[in-house]
């Protein structure tokens, strides 16, 4: 069956970026000019997703907002002349995507957030996508999962090794063996394990494509680890049953759901951003000498 479907879950608290997601969503927080959403909306549907749907929470209006038309302020581009601008506005209403928009009530975890698009799913595959995660590839992220399923009609998860004391941020795999090029066998998914107990350095990437039979998992799921109904969990046990492969992934990987990385992120993308990237540039040059010659007197 062909994958159409995604969904994006966003109706976490966002506290890492405290007091900024106080009343507003991480997932509209900018990269220069563009939302974090607008690029997962944007590989979602490059990689031929028609439906996608976001779940989202309290304070999130503004992102179903942000994908609505503005009909006040496109006038008003129109009046003034500003045709470039208005264009890019209505870009965004325009995607070529179905946006459908449902609520979790509580935070009460990833899992839990999946579950609510049960019956939007339905019963075919569908991708998820997380927002924290900003990918970059000659083929989207998505479309490599998709093109996986395609011919082993197996849930698969995106992976990338990351360093050894990082393991404990992250969902990981325990490896049984590589069956293709990128594409490894799994015997076990482990969520966040301690840094001594970890399977591989292996680490789940905010992409999957996943089997409809997760749902009637994740009805059943316990709370795992911080309280929270974990993803991880229910695609270990969908894994005793039916096979779940890990694809790893190549290109490069924006964790932009930190501080730091949303930091470089930003810096990185600005480098590239045709109004910003002159300045910006010549500005990193003149910040990097200053503080090579703070350092070397310190
Ligand atoms: P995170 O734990 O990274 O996001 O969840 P968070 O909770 O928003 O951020 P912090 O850790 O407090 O800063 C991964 C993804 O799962 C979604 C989040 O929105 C994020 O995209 N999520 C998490 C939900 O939709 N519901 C939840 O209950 C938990």
């Amino acid at each position: 069956m062909k994958v159409r479907k995604a969904v994006i879950p966003a109706a976490g608290l966002g506290t890492r970026f405290l007091p900024a997601t106080k009343a507003m969503p991480k997932e509209m927080l900018p990269i220069v000019d563009k939302p974090t959403i607008q690029f997962i909306v944007e590989e979602a549907k490059k990689s031929g997703i028609e439906d996608i749907l976001i779940v989202t929470g309290k304070n999130k209006r503004s992102i179903e907002d942000h994908f609505d038309a503005n009909p006040e302020l496109e006038q008003d581009l129109e009046k003034t002349g500003k045709k470039e601008l208005l264009k890019l506005t209505e870009s965004i209403t325009n995607l070529g995507v179905n946006l459908y928009f449902t609520r979790q009530p509580h935070p009460a975890g990833l899992g839990d957030a999946i579950l609510r698009a049960r019956s939007f799913v339905g019963d075919e595959p569908f991708a998820v996508m997380l927002g924290d995660d900003l990918m970059t590839d000659k083929v989207p992220l998505t479309k490599q999962l998709i093109n996986r399923y395609d011919k082993t009609h197996a849930s698969t998860i995106a992976v990338m090794p990351v360093p050894h004391e990082e393991v404990s941020k992250y969902g990981v795999i325990e490896p049984a063996d590589e069956i293709e090029p990128g594409l490894i066998n799994v015997k076990s998914f482990v969520e966040k394990p301690a840094v001594d107990k970890a399977p591989s350095d292996y680490a789940i990437i905010g992409r999957y494509l996943l089997t409809p039979e997760i749902f009637e998992i994740l009805a059943h799921q316990k709370p795992g680890r911080g309280g929270e109904i974990q993803l991880t969990d229910a695609i270990d046990t969908m894994n005793k049953t039916q096979r779940v492969f890990a694809h790893v992934f190549k290109g490069e990987r924006h964790d932009v759901g930190n501080k730091e990385g949303y930091l470089e992120t930003s810096i990185e993308y600005g480098l590239t951003h045709p109004e910003t990237k002159d300045e910006l540039r010549n500005y990193i040059i003149k910040l990097g000498r200053e503080l090579e010659k703070n350092s070397k007197q310190n």
